[in-house]
């Protein structure tokens, strides 16, 4: 099968006329790129596990453009949710609840919930609305890789098993959107992102957390699965003496490593991946940046971004990326 990239508003009506016909398609969003497929269309959805290569009891996100459209997905929308969902959608964030049976269970891997989500990015939205249904979408990655920030990344992962790509650009936020079980006493948060913890506290009052390693509830059910992995050995360092001397070591012995760093000033004329000050940037440009350092290099260092705010989100990335290697 030829993988095309198209952009613009052809690459829309393109890419609708293909999930109308049953196939999938890749879509960018805000967080990553998205595998999509009608959500409703059952056959549909299991093209998705066979083209990522994933194990099919990982249950999908499920992608609308409007309010109305949750409405005909889920039992019930409770207060809590409708706060969480009036805050933040459109937005990188996933909110579990109830689901009707009109979703196949083969989108849910058979739990009576699904996670909705309504992306920010216009051209997510406009897709979803010209296909006319729901759209089942899980990162646009084959299974444990790193996920995709751009339709090349998507290409490296997916040429050959998917008919087409809709470009559109870097995604801004640049990790995975945050989900939350509104479906528990307490909600809780399965996977950290962009909308953080206090952000959800404020609407919500009590919030159960997911911190780093520390998993006080069960977390989603693809937690369990090697995720995030560079195809070359990954490891963080503990403050910019230790980043130096594993670079040298590592060179030493014949490797290629790489730093990937706020700001190089630290490393001399060391290989280093910039990803900028702020906290936003750190998250905008941590995958491309993995995925740019396991192309060029063979040793990947990465800073500890620490675990204020959106930065927490990003190391619990970057430690599964590690496997919680230190250095
Ligand atoms: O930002 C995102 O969420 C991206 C874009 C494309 O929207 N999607 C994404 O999908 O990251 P995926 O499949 O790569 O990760 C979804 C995670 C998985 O770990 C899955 O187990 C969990 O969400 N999940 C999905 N539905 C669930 C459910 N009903 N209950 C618990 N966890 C669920
Ligand atoms: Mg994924």
């Amino acid at each position: 099968m030829m993988t095309e990239i198209m952009n613009g508003r052809e690459a829309i009506i393109k890419g609708a006329m293909l999930i109308k016909k049953g196939e999938v398609v890749a879509f960018p969003t805000e967080t990553v790129y998205g595998l999509g497929a009608n959500a409703l269309d059952e056959s549909a959805v299991l093209k998705i596990f066979e083209a990522k290569g994933r194990p099919q009891d990982n249950p999908l996100i499920v992608h609308v453009a409007s309010f109305d459209a949750i409405e005909e997905l889920v039992e019930e929308i409770d207060d809590n949710a409708r706060r969480v969902i009036e805050a933040f959608m459109p937005g990188p964030i996933t909110v579990i609840m109830r689901k009707k049976d009109i979703i196949p269970d083969s989108v849910t891997a058979g739990l009576k919930n699904v996670g909705i989500r309504m992306p920010m990015s216009e051209i997510a939205r406009e897709f979803i609305k010209e296909c006319g249904c729901p759209i089942a979408a899980p990162s646009a990655n084959r299974s444990t890789h790193i996920s995709p920030t751009s339709a090349k990344h998507v290409f490296n992962d997916m040429n050959g098993r998917i008919p087409l790509i809709i470009e559109g650009g870097s995604s801004n936020v640049g990790i995975e959107s945050t989900i939350i079980d509104m479906t528990r006493e307490i909600p809780t948060i399965l996977r950290p992102g962009a909308i953080t913890e206090s952000m959800l506290l404020n609407v919500l009052g009590k919030v159960m957390t997911f911190k780093g390693k520390v998993i006080s509830v069960a977390p989603a059910p693809g937690m369990k699965y090697r995720h995030y992995a560079p195809k070359c050995d990954t490891v963080v360092a503990e403050n910019a003496f230790s980043a130096r001397s594993g670079y040298d070591g590592a060179k030493e012995k014949g490797h290629a490593p790489v730093i990937i760093a706020r700001k190089r000033d630290a490393y001399g004329d060391r290989n280093v991946i910039e990803l900028g000050e702020s906290d936003e940037d750190v998250c905008r440009n941590i995958y491309g940046a993995l995925h740019d350092a396991e192309e060029k290099y063979d040793y990947i260092i990465t800073e500890d971004f620490g675990e204020e705010g959106v930065c927490g989100s990003v190391m619990n990335r970057v430690n599964k990326a590690s496997g919680g290697k230190r250095i």
